[in-house]
């Protein structure tokens, strides 16, 4: 059982400075999934209707990446989820921001909910970057100024937990602070891997592109997992370790493989000298043929590499398929291919049926993988939990603690006495 608070414990009528984390895919400006906003949106509908006032704080992107971007059309999908008036703030502690949360007026119930603005793109405001100690992210003017605002803090961005930002670690330091309905069944869920014990085999699907924090994982679960079944960058780069001629950047390709590689060569050549037996990389894969279809060839024929591999072939899914069947538990983080493009999907989606029409337990993390799930009509009951976290979802699993948990921990004894 975790040891904070949660926002049930409140009593109705507050006026509340909430983090949520709809941080999402963006193409060309726009928004393209709206997984994570679905989630928050049955939170902020559930807040609103015990009567509190909320000014939501949230971020998208990094600064100097095309995914660095206002938080105008967030405020709309919100809206639209949430069936209420969302309104965007362009600020975040500045005058336009005080005012729109000093307006703010709070309810009594279902009856009676209260109002709610969407502050500016937190990581555009001074003080939320770099990760700091929370103690020095408490004496930011950010935090000073918002935390008089309010009655309390509440954080329901879970997947953004292991981020020690002013909006996460800052505000609780300061602030009577409560777990969201989000952050609490996240935390349950995702805590409950580590906690339990399965009778029988460990399975852990590993794809996507941020592969740092994968090798990272696979580093410390090493007794946890039995075997390891690897796609998309994480896949490449494990094959190049072992001396096939992919995981490198194409002159026309996206910049994935390079200064991966670079960076975690060591970490790799270790982790397979230690269990490489229990990891299974592709052993074929898709790309674009000259007529836009899908082709696929055995990784044992590749010489050189000349195009851009979109999934795992055929052959690896029959690879992977019966250990994904017969194993007690099964975590997914990250796609093992191009999964949006329906051409490559058959990777990422077939594993992924088998691992929900499996008896054992199953648990698919990875911000967007798990929507994987609704675009191609998998059962969502077959799997036992849907997480939209993906870093804070791999850190649970190996054990590590999430600093915005700890820092509502810290606040829930401080609180208690
Ligand atoms: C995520 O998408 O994993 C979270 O929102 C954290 O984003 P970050 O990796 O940019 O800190």
């Amino acid at each position: 059982m975790a040891g904070f608070h949660t926002t049930d414990d409140l009593d109705a009528g507050q006026r509340l400075l909430v983090r949520i984390d709809v941080n999402a895919p963006i193409e060309d400006g726009a928004v393209q999934s709206t997984r994570r906003f679905e989630r928050h949106a049955e939170s902020i509908r559930e807040l609103l209707d015990d009567g509190h006032a909320l000014a939501i704080m949230a971020h998208q992107g990094r600064p100097g990446r095309d995914t660095f971007v206002t938080l105008e059309q967030h405020a709309d999908v919100l809206s639209e989820l949430v069936g209420e008036e969302i309104s965007y703030v362009p600020s975040t502690f500045g005058e336009e921001a005080i005012e729109a949360i000093t307006e703010l007026e709070s309810g009594t119930g279902v009856e009676d909910p209260g109002d709610a603005i969407l502050l500016e793109n937190v990581r555009m405001t001074d003080g939320e970057l770099p990760e700091e100690p929370p103690e020095v992210k408490a004496q930011t003017e950010f935090v000073r100024t918002l935390a008089n605002a309010f009655d309390a803090y509440a954080n329901d961005g879970y997947s953004v937990a292991h981020r020690s930002h002013a909006s996460i670690v800052g505000f609780p330091e300061v602030m009577d602070a409560y777990a969201g309905p989000v952050m609490a069944d996240e935390y349950e869920y995702n805590t409950s891997v580590e906690r339990r014990e399965f009778d029988g085999d460990v399975t852990m699907v590993l794809g996507g592109t941020k592969a740092e924090d994968v090798i990272a994982a696979m580093d410390n679960l090493e007794d946890t997992v039995d075997t390891f079944l690897l796609g998309g960058v994480v896949g490449e780069l494990f094959l190049r370790a072992k001396g096939h001629p992919v995981g490198h950047d194409l002159e026309d390709g996206p910049d994935l493989y390079d200064d991966n590689y670079e960076k975690n060569a060591d970490l790799i050549d270790d982790v397979l000298e230690r269990f490489g037996d229990r990891i299974e990389t592709p052993v074929d894969l898709a790309y674009e043929d000259e007529n836009g279809e899908r082709a696929e060839h055995a990784v044992a024929d590749v010489e050189e590499k000349t195009v851009s591999y979109m999934d795992v072939g055929h052959e690896t899914v029959e690879l992977y398929q019966p250990i994904v069947e017969d194993s007690a538990a099964v975590l997914v983080k990250g796609a093992l291919g191009v999964f949006e493009d329906e051409r490559f999907s058959y990777g990422t989606v077939e594993v992924l049926r088998a691992a929900g029409e499996s008896d054992g337990f199953c648990v698919v993390g990875g911000g967007d993988t798990s929507r994987t799930v609704s675009m191609y009509g998998l059962e969502e009951s077959g799997f036992d939990h849907l997480s939209i976290a993906g870093g804070a979802y791999l850190r649970a699993l190996t054990g590590e603690g999430l600093v915005g948990v700890e820092a509502l921990e810290r606040a829930a004894e401080r609180m208690d006495g």
